[in-house]
């Protein structure tokens, strides 16, 4: 079976670059009209412009497919609200959002300063609820909606230097656990990418031979499927990159259960390699079936 998109509209937001830009290609690519959202800018946010965004549309265009560039950041209520009207204005409506945009400004957290903190959660984490939520009632409404967020391993396993962009990576996963209860019975499907690329954030971290292998052309058929109508799954976590996909997922050790008596800190002193022990573990879908079976275990 081929995959399109004819008639659905995409937002991917950060498409001027990197892993956004392959996203945009491969969705216009099979069809899909596009928002091609970026207000250009160096990898820490700093400055911007509007070639990265117009050089992506003309690429689409000249492939023969259709696309606007929108130039808002997705960090402020008001621009990201603006990217969602783009695509109305634009194409009367919006699909598919990829929340794709990010900035880094890696340091040791106790060089950190707040402001270096609360840029980048505001980028990745407020960013991409501000547009996923002015879409929204437009998804609502046509009981159709396929959105991926960008986490990272960074979030998910942990990075050095990366406080402020790992917490950020994690708060979107939290986000959709959210959304995947809430967007269910209005076919909204929701799920978070982990990527692995060579693009201007990672160039400096890999050789030439390692960043060929990491094509972001490589890891945007797992975006474009998750935006599929195809796509029947949703509040996953899924890696990709360099070809290899796969799902990820937190489990939870069977653990030991004090009962008929309250616990001690001897209890988990004497316990604590069998609390830990996660060889039998169970997986949970929702906060509910966690407290379930922690009161009943
Ligand atoms: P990139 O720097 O090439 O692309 C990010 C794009 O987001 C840039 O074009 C930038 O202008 C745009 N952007 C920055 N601030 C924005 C704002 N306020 N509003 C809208 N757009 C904005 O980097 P890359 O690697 O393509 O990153 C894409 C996403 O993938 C990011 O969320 C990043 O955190 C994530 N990611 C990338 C990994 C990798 O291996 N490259 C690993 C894990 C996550």
């Amino acid at each position: 079976m081929t995959i399109r998109f004819d008639n659905r509209v995409a937002i991917v937001t950060g498409a001027g670059n990197g892993l956004g830009r392959a996203h945009a290609l491969l969705l216009a690519s099979r069809g899909a009209r596009v928002v091609v959202n970026d207000p250009g800018g160096a990898v820490d946010g700093k400055g911007g412009n509007h070639a990265a965004a117009d050089k992506v549309v003309d690429e689409i265009k000249a492939a023969g497919g259709v696309a606007v560039p929108n130039f808002d950041s997705v960090a402020d209520p008001k621009s990201a609200a603006n990217i969602v009207k783009t695509a109305v204005d634009s194409f009367g409506t919006v699909d598919i959002v990829v929340n794709n945009a990010g900035v880094l400004r890696d340091k040791t957290f106790h060089n950190m300063t707040t402001e270096d903190f609360d840029f980048v959660v505001k980028v990745h984490f407020q960013g991409t609820a501000y547009v996923t939520h002015a879409a929204w009632p437009i998804l609502r409404a046509k009981a159709y909606g396929r959105v991926v967020v960008t986490s990272s391993n960074s979030g998910i396993y942990g990075t050095f230097g990366q406080a402020n962009y790992g917490g950020a990576k994690l708060a979107v996963v939290g986000f959709m656990n959210a959304l995947r209860l809430e967007g269910q019975k209005y076919n909204i499907m929701i799920n978070a990418l982990a990527p692995v690329a060579a693009t201007r954030m990672t160039e400096s971290l890999m050789t030439p031979e390692v960043l060929d292998k990491l094509r972001p052309e490589f890891v945007s058929p797992m975006v474009a499927y998750l935006c599929s109508e195809q796509c029947q799954r949703t509040g996953d976590i899924w890696s990709a990159g360099a070809g290899t996909f796969a799902r990820i997922e937190y489990r939870e050790a069977e653990g030991v259960r004090i009962a008929g008596r309250a616990p001690t800190i001897e209890d988990v002193l004497e316990n604590i390699d069998r609390i830990a022990d996660v060889s039998a573990s169970r997986v949970f879908r929702t906060s509910g079936e966690e407290v379930a079976a922690v009161v009943g275990a």
